[in-house]
């Protein structure tokens, strides 16, 4: 097995039924937040970890995706001609890196989904990124999960405490502290009652898997909503192999749903040096106002 963890795996095959109609047709992936796509937080937060090797789990109407992270040379041409090098060179550094793209033809679960890159992962340690859970891009939390795995080399999951009326919506771990922030995981359960649950742990998108996670992916059968359950498959492995949870105390915005898109972009635009005052000022002399409009 590799020493650490070199390529990674961005499952986007999902429906995104809470975003419709916007993704109807257009991948929910896509969807911007100020100027990048939110894969596109996601491939960076990969690239800053030094992984190279992007794969992408695609499916009906994510053929945009493919474009966006391709060379595209009308548009290279034109700002070339423009003189606008800056804006050339953001746009051609991610395509210098490598991806491929597998279809998963029915969206049959995140299980199934990371259960069909294991062609492209060839027996070494993965990342699992799920670009619609977007992390700060000032936090490292992939690079501590990568430093726990090549400690542990073993399986690490990311974690966040999240408020007991939340619980019912993650897959919560059982587990015990290990050093600081870092949790030995004893048992999991998908989406629990918040009287049933274990913990507030909850297991945010974020994953470092090791390839051995194919064998129960593929004994897993379909759970909840006829789907193939990452967590089900997780279960399985650590009953035979330690898992390891990091418990992220940084920022993250779950922006597959719509108030948590909205958060991430005011407060991702507040970051942006290109808007950020113009924006800042904005919300600042006109927020009262809007607000009071509303009530
Ligand atoms: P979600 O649970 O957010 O589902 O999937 P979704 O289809 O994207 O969105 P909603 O709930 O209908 O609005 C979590 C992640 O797993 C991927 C999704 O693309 C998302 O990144 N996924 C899910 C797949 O790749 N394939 C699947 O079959 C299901």
């Amino acid at each position: 097995m590799t020493k650490t963890v070199k390529k990674a795996v961005f499952p986007a095959a999902g429906l995104g039924t809470r975003f419709l109609p916007a993704t109807k047709a257009s991948p929910k992936e896509m969807l911007p937040i100020v100027d990048k796509p939110m894969i596109q937080y996601a491939v960076e937060e990969a690239e800053k970890c030094n992984i190279r090797e992007f794969i992408m789990i695609t499916g009906k109407s994510k053929r945009a995706i493919e474009d966006h992270f391709d060379y595209a040379w009308e548009l290279e041409e034109n700002l070339r001609s423009k003189g606008k090098e800056s804006m050339l060179k953001e746009i051609r550094r991610l395509a210098q890196h490598q991806f491929a793209y597998i279809r998963q033809g029915l969206p049959l679960g995140l299980g199934h989904a990371i259960l069909c890159s294991e062609p492209f992962v060839n027996n070494e340690p993965f990342a699992v990124i799920l670009s619609d859970d977007i992390i700060d891009p000032d936090d490292d939390l992939l690079g501590e999960m990568i430093k726990i795995y090549d400690k542990y080399k073993a399986t690490v999951l990311a974690l966040q405490r999240v408020p007991r009326e939340d619980i019912h919506r993650y897959g919560v771990i059982a587990g015990m502290e290990v050093k600081k922030n870092i949790f030995r995981i004893t048992d999991m359960v998908e989406k629990p009652k918040t009287s049933s649950a274990p913990s507030d742990l909850a297991i945010i998108g974020r994953y470092i898997l090791t390839p051995d996670i194919f064998d129960f992916l593929k004994k897993t059968s379909p759970g909840k909503g006829g789907e193939i359950q990452l967590t089900d498959a997780l279960k399985a492995l650590l009953l035979k192999n330690e898992v390891y949870g990091y418990l992220f105390e940084g920022k993250r915005y779950d922006a597959g749903d719509k108030v948590g898109y909205l958060k991430a972009t005011i407060e991702l635009a507040l970051k942006n040096p290109s808007v950020k005052d113009e924006f800042k000022e904005y919300l600042l002399s006109s927020f009262s106002t809007i607000i009071n409009k509303e009530k």
